[in-house]
């Protein structure tokens, strides 16, 4: 009798380990007093467009085509929350835009790591389609490198990004805000 191979759980683990990886790059760029650490911040900002484009490309989609084109209930809030997070991206770092996407991600991650999650619903997928997804998920391109903007319509559409999502900016004791003082 031929052994059936057993993947159940890979792609959940794979991205739940994602999103380990990019909390702890964050926590890297906030973690001294007074600056924020460049190199790791670059490296989140990479990682998360990257996580977020294999979510709105690969698996929401996945999801969606395996349930006759019936979007997941939860997926019109994921999306705002990926609008939110990626606008949340464009502006120079702070301290305030750090706590901010902490908050967003603390949230938005359980969400999509719960047992009846996106995560755990793409393991169920048929095994053809969960071949394909699992493929194009280890294919997935880095997001080309994005210059910060601060221009007024940059703060302007995150404001509004965030309250479609139910956010708002955190607010940081002045001595935390990572300006030298
Ligand atoms: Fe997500
Ligand atoms: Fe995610």
């Amino acid at each position: 009798m031929q052994e059936h191979v057993h993947v159940s759980g890979v792609i959940a683990d794979f991205l739940a380990a994602d999103h380990r990886r990019l909390d702890g790059l964050l926590q890297a760029a906030g973690a001294h007093p007074g600056r924020i650490d460049s190199e790791a911040y670059d490296q989140f900002r990479a990682g998360l467009l990257r996580h977020i484009g294999m979510e709105e490309k690969l698996l929401l989609p996945a999801l969606q085509q395996w349930r006759g084109g019936d979007p997941v209930p939860v997926a019109a809030k994921l999306r705002l929350d990926h609008g939110a997070l990626a606008t949340l991206l464009m502006p120079t770092p702070t301290r305030q835009i750090l706590a901010t996407i902490r908050r967003i991600l603390s949230d938005h991650n359980a969400v999509e790591e719960a047992p009846d999650g996106i995560y755990a619903l793409c393991d169920q997928l048929p095994d053809t389609e969960r071949t394909r997804l699992w493929d194009a998920l280890q294919a997935a391109p880095m997001v080309s490198d994005m210059r910060h903007s601060d221009s007024p319509a940059v703060m302007k559409t995150l404001t509004g990004a965030l309250d479609r999502a139910g956010y708002r900016l955190e607010t940081v004791a002045p001595s935390e805000k990572g300006e030298p003082r």
